[in-house]
């Protein structure tokens, strides 16, 4: 999968000065620049909403490494996407607490209530729906994520009422 992006990645994405700027002002924060990787594809995602593999290929080059050790980082946290997302990312957590709580019920009831799998976007753009893991809130399980916001304790109609709720 890596290497299909990084063989499929066009030439690198020209990034705004005032991009380069920030990642340049984290690199300085560390004694060796690729300390400051994570905090850069942050930045990155943060202003162009996802890190498409001719960005990868710019933050590489800034970084001075192949631009297949980004695409490896973007595919090990889920934080980042190489893809663009909806302006809400719904995640559910489906990892064991949360599992034999229901979670993998909710998610199934989402994906029906959108129209969608989990792993797509709603034709409007308005939600990506997508399961996630442990989320350290066992004890409320089942539980959700909305970008940075946990939602705990749920059902079906909450989560529902939940995504139905997104501008
Ligand atoms: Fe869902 Fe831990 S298993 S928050």
């Amino acid at each position: 999968m890596v290497s299909t992006l990084v063989a499929q990645a066009p030439e690198a994405t020209v990034l705004s000065d005032e991009l380069r700027a920030a990642i340049d002002r984290e690199i300085a924060r560390f004694p060796e620049p690729r300390g400051a990787l994570l905090a850069a594809l942050r930045l990155v995602q943060d202003e162009l909403g996802c890190i498409a593999p001719p960005t990868a290929r710019a933050v590489a080059e800034i970084f001075g490494l192949h631009p297949a050790e980004v695409l490896e980082v973007l595919s090990f946290y889920n934080l980042f996407h190489t893809e663009p997302q909806g302006r809400h990312e719904v995640r559910v957590c489906t990892n064991l607490a949360c599992s034999l709580r229901g979670a993998r019920t909710l998610l199934r009831e989402l994906e029906e209530h959108l129209g969608i799998r989990a792993g797509q976007t709603t034709p409007d753009g308005r939600v990506t729906l997508g399961h996630e893991e442990c989320l350290g809130a066992c004890g409320y399980a089942p539980m959700l994520r909305i970008g940075d916001r946990y939602h705990e304790e749920l059902d079906g109609p909450a989560a529902r009422a939940l995504v139905d709720g997104l501008p």
